[in-house]
């Protein structure tokens, strides 16, 4: 089972066309009780809809207590389980891959590692469905922080190329992020149409589409994590890859710093009120992996699907040759949308995992 983290963990197992996908969470505090609805709420911003960007393969979602949670929510042990059942899987839509791997998925190494004893129908454990069970850890461990007073928000930024919102302009209040919660296209409205016509082309051509999801954190103390591999920006980034589909990340300004001098790239200080502020974030709020009081920010970019109608290169593995496939089955046209409660999540979880690192060594000067 592929596990993350270190105080506390989550294992998370499963198949996209499998029986069921589930969590099991280690080290939560004994007693404290999750808000199954909310819990519900969260992870059903991942759920397929009936959009034009999303696939046809809608199911209910429905989180299932297996072990360790009392049936209002109370943590009565210190590993919990929660599954996942699928309901509308078609295994028949994947029969002609099993020797043609998809371009850009994960069938080709898969394939050479495991052989036949792999299963990659519905992507297997690779599919993006294995994203439920980490909103269900990050869901929780998002409830906990909450209730330390740090609000995290992961948002559709740009898709398409089609700009939203960014932080680099103007970081989004706590009141616009909890509308993004709500409705994924929030901060598209002044060119939803051009959004929607763009998803609706790419669907017409059995084509796909990329984008950016942001994070926003408002409410971590300063001095959270720590050098090298203690850092923040580390546990978050190895928590983020996780999420298939996500091939980088940058925080706070990123890859633009490549153009900047030191005279303009740096957070200069500023005392506000008593506080120690920065008038810039470009660093997103953390250096030397540690938090410095500002908002933390990241951008990731998620890849446009990997599965896709149109007739695409790729070899046969049974007579070693060239060859082409047309990819059927329902896919989302666009990853994005539905990639940031796991991007929140994830986050969400590795933070959570350093706090209670950290509060158990008691080695900060708070
Ligand atoms: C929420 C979500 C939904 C996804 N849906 C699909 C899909 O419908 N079809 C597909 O080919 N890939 C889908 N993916 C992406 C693949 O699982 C992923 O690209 C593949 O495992 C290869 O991993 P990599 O892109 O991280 O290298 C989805 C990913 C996420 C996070």
């Amino acid at each position: 089972m592929p596990k993350y983290g270190n105080k506390i963990t989550m294992d998370v197992y499963g198949e996209s066309h499998g029986e069921c996908v589930g969590v099991v969470i280690s080290g939560l505090p004994l007693g404290i009780k999750i808000d199954l609805d909310s819990l519900q709420a969260h992870t059903n911003r991942r759920k397929a809809t009936n959009s034009s960007y999303s696939t046809k393969r809608i199911e209910p979602d429905k989180i299932v207590i297996k072990d360790g949670l009392s049936e209002n929510g109370t943590v009565e042990k210190d590993k919990i389980e929660l599954i996942v059942y699928n309901t509308a899987y078609r295994k028949n839509d994947y029969s002609n891959l099993s020797f043609t791997p998809r371009p850009s998925h994960a069938d080709y190494p898969a394939m050479v590692k495991y052989g036949d004893k792999v299963s990659l129908s519905g992507g297997g454990k690779y599919s993006g469905r294995l994203t439920l069970p980490i909103c269900i850890a990050g869901g929780i461990a998002e409830q906990i922080l909450t209730q330390k007073g740090i609000f995290i928000c992961s948002y559709l930024s740009e898709v398409a190329g089609i700009k939203g919102a960014s932080y680099k302009d103007k970081i989004p209040t706590i009141q616009e992020l909890s509308n993004a919660k709500a409705n994924p296209f929030y901060f598209f409205k002044d060119n939803i149409e051009a959004v929607e016509k763009r998803f609706e082309k790419a669907r017409l051509s059995r084509d796909s589409l990329g984008g950016i999801i942001e994070t926003v954190i408002y409410g971590l103390p300063v001095g959270v994590g720590d050098s090298l591999f203690d850092g923040v920006e580390s546990a978050i980034s190895s928590a983020v890859f996780a999420i298939p589909a996500v091939k980088g990340v940058e925080f706070g300004i990123g890859f633009d710093f490549a153009l900047l001098k030191g005279s303009t790239a740096n957070d200069c200080y500023y005392y506000d009120n008593g506080m120690v502020k920065t008038y810039t974030n470009n660093n997103g709020g953390i250096v030397g992996g540690m938090t410095n009081g500002m908002p933390i920010t990241l951008r990731t970019v998620v890849k446009p699907t990997p599965s896709i109608g149109i007739e695409q290169k790729t070899v046969d593995l049974r007579t070693k040759t060239n060859t082409t496939i047309t990819i059927n089955g329902r896919h989302d046209v666009c990853i994005a949308p539905r990639a940031a409660a796991p991007i929140e999540s994830a986050v969400a979880f590795a933070l959570l995992d350093i706090i209670m690192q950290e509060d158990a060594k008691g080695d900060t000067n708070e």
